[in-house]
């Protein structure tokens, strides 16, 4: 019999997918259910993706393709934010999951990085002459 991936063989794998809720991870980044292959892809969130530096790290992550991204916006109805950047990713507008998130509320920014393996926050008010309460306080 001949080895599944680099380091396992099927006697081992089918006696390991066995078990209930458990996967086996290959050093790929696949992971194996009931021996079925599944691809997996980690999730990298991204604070303020409407943003212009959001924006451009959202489409680095986009055009690599290793990732699942997210991108978090204070209201995903707000089309004055989304619009450009729907036109600047063009095509890949349709691969990028967004999420509501404000960094004034803290149960929003915890619940819109669940199960993210990296997180990019660029989130933050950028105008200096906004009033302190405005400015420091998503920021810090
Ligand atoms: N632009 C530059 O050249 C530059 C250079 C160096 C460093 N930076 C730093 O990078 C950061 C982002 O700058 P930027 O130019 O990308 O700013 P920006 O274009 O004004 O974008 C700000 C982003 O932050 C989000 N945001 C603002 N307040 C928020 C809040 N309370 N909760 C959640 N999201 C919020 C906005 O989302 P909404 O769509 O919801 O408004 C938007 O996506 C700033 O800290 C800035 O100092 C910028």
């Amino acid at each position: 019999m001949g080895q599944i991936g680099c380091c396992e063989s099927a006697e081992q794998i089918e006696q390991q997918s066995r078990e209930p809720a458990s996967a086996l991870s290959r050093k790929d980044g696949a992971d194996i259910y009931n021996n079925r292959m599944v691809e997996t892809q980690p999730i990298v969130t991204i604070t303020g993706v409407t943003g212009f530096v959001g924006s451009h790290v959202a489409a680095t992550f986009l055009k690599d393709g290793k990732y699942k991204v997210r991108g978090t916006v204070r209201s995903k109805t707000n089309d004055a934010k989304i619009g450009p950047l729907k036109a600047g990713l063009g095509d890949l507008f349709d691969e990028l999951e967004l999420v509501e998130a404000d960094l004034l509320d803290e149960a929003s920014i915890i619940k819109a990085c669940e199960g993210s393996t990296y997180v990019v926050h660029v989130a933050s008010p950028f105008a200096p002459q906004l009033p302190e309460d405005e400015l420091v306080k998503p920021a810090v």
